[in-house]
């Protein structure tokens, strides 16, 4: 399949199959975060998988943010989870000094390991969903993930329970998004 194909194909998934994901392919797609570019090479990152079910249920219980609100109402059924949590990022001298910021470019960075292990996934027959709000302090009290590392987001990673037609991409269209040599 060629690479576009796979970007056409590829659509975040809400219904899991009740089939654990082995921790070879978890692995599998934390191995393409790993090695995805990142800002002065600084790979700002570190990937907390959960599989087991007692980890599972704290982590459904993370995905609910104060106030009740969830980006994940089918959160118990997802057979597993990655969180992408942000590093110090070590960056270049000149990059502290212009921007007075260490995590200039983390954010964008997680972005990038995301979008790898999510082909990945794709790749290996599994599908995903990137959950963007989760409770940063349940985050910390239930995983150990110590203050200042903040989940900027999940993974939700399972086999696909939907229809096999890909959705038609719901996106701005080209025209709107993209110009040339000038804005
Ligand atoms: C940063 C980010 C946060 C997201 N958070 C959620 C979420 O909380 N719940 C959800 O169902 N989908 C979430 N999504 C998935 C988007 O809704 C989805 O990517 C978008 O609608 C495009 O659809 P597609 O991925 O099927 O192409 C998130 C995506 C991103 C990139």
């Amino acid at each position: 399949m060629s690479f576009m194909d796979m970007v056409y194909q590829r659509e975040s998934c809400r219904s899991y199959q009740d089939k654990p994901v082995s921790r070879e392919l978890l692995t599998k797609m934390v191995e393409a975060g790993r090695l995805a570019p990142s800002g002065c090479n600084a790979q700002p990152w570190k990937f907390l998988v959960i599989d087991e079910p007692e980890a599972k249920k704290k982590m459904c219980e993370a995905l609910v943010v104060e106030g009740g609100a969830t980006g994940c109402p089918w959160r118990d059924s997802v057979p597993a989870f990655i969180a992408l949590v942000e590093q110090h990022a070590n960056v270049m001298p000149a990059v502290l000094d212009y921007y007075g910021d260490s995590q200039r470019f983390a954010q964008g960075d997680i972005g990038m390991a995301a979008m790898n292990m999510m082909y990945e996934a794709d790749d290996l027959g599994l599908a995903t969903c990137v959950l963007g709000m989760s409770d940063q302090s349940k985050m910390e009290e239930f995983f150990g993930i110590p203050e200042g590392h903040t989940v900027r987001m999940v993974l939700a990673v399972g086999y696909s329970a939907e229809s096999k037609e890909p959705r038609k991409k719901v996106r701005k269209p080209l025209e709107e998004v993209c110009s040339f040599n000038q804005w």
